[in-house]
């Protein structure tokens, strides 16, 4: 109960934040959605146009591919938690700017620590490298380390860290959605670690 709460008042004050510059332009914040006890959490880049429009993340072309994603995998959009390592819209989709993750990122943190998933799926390179190098990885290519697994600590809580691609890469591109596919196979099979039992994901917390 306690994390449900202190997670609703963060997503508040995301929604009212002007610490950085994209607050201007932004329709709205896009806090990020979905169970606040989830096992797994996933980490996009930034809202894009239909994200700043309806306030909630992963609701566009790419979105619906990650949705689908999700449910080959045993699990439903709301058994997740789905957000991003910026909260507001660049223009015209740019890539956020290194200070614009660094004004941002502690949502993200506060949001981790809240939740405390036992698997973290970074989609792309922007959240893929922050969280790589916040905990002693070096990033360089999303090509090159997709699907495997860290292991980082939160909290002193051993969590699982994959890297996979952003779903917009896979969304013209059938190599890429090959690939995208078969790293959510080895999700699948972290998550069945984890968790002991399938039919359980995201439903409660077994630790
Ligand atoms: N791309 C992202 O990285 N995040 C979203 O929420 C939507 C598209
Ligand atoms: Fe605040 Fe993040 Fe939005 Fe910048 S992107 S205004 S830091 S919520």
């Amino acid at each position: 109960m306690r994390n449900c709460q202190v997670l609703a008042e963060l997503e508040k004050e995301i929604k009212a934040c002007t610490k950085c510059p994209l607050h201007a332009n932004r329709k709205n914040a896009v806090p990020g959605e979905g169970n606040p006890k989830a096992i797994i959490m996933f980490i996009g880049e930034a809202p894009g146009r239909n994200e700043d429009i309806e306030g909630r993340p992963f609701v566009g072309a790419a979105g619906r591919l990650l949705t689908s994603l999700i449910e080959q995998i045993g699990l439903k959009r709301e058994d997740v938690y789905i957000t991003n390592v910026v909260k507001c819209r660049p223009p015209n989709n740019r890539d956020p700017k290194p200070d614009e993750i660094d004004a941002c990122s502690p949502y993200l943190d506060r949001q981790i620590k809240c939740i405390t998933p036992r698997i973290i799926v970074t989609l792309g390179r922007h959240s893929t490298k922050y969280l790589l190098e916040k905990n002693g990885y070096s990033f360089r290519s999303i090509l090159k380390i997709h699907g495997r697994i860290y292991s980082i600590k939160i909290d002193s809580l051993d969590v699982k860290l994959i890297p996979t691609l952003h779903p917009a890469a896979a969304l013209y591109n059938p190599r890429l959605l090959e690939v995208l596919k078969e790293d959510f196979g080895k999700i699948k099979n972290q998550i069945k670690e984890v968790s002991g039992k399938k039919e359980k994901i995201g439903l409660e917390r077994f630790f």
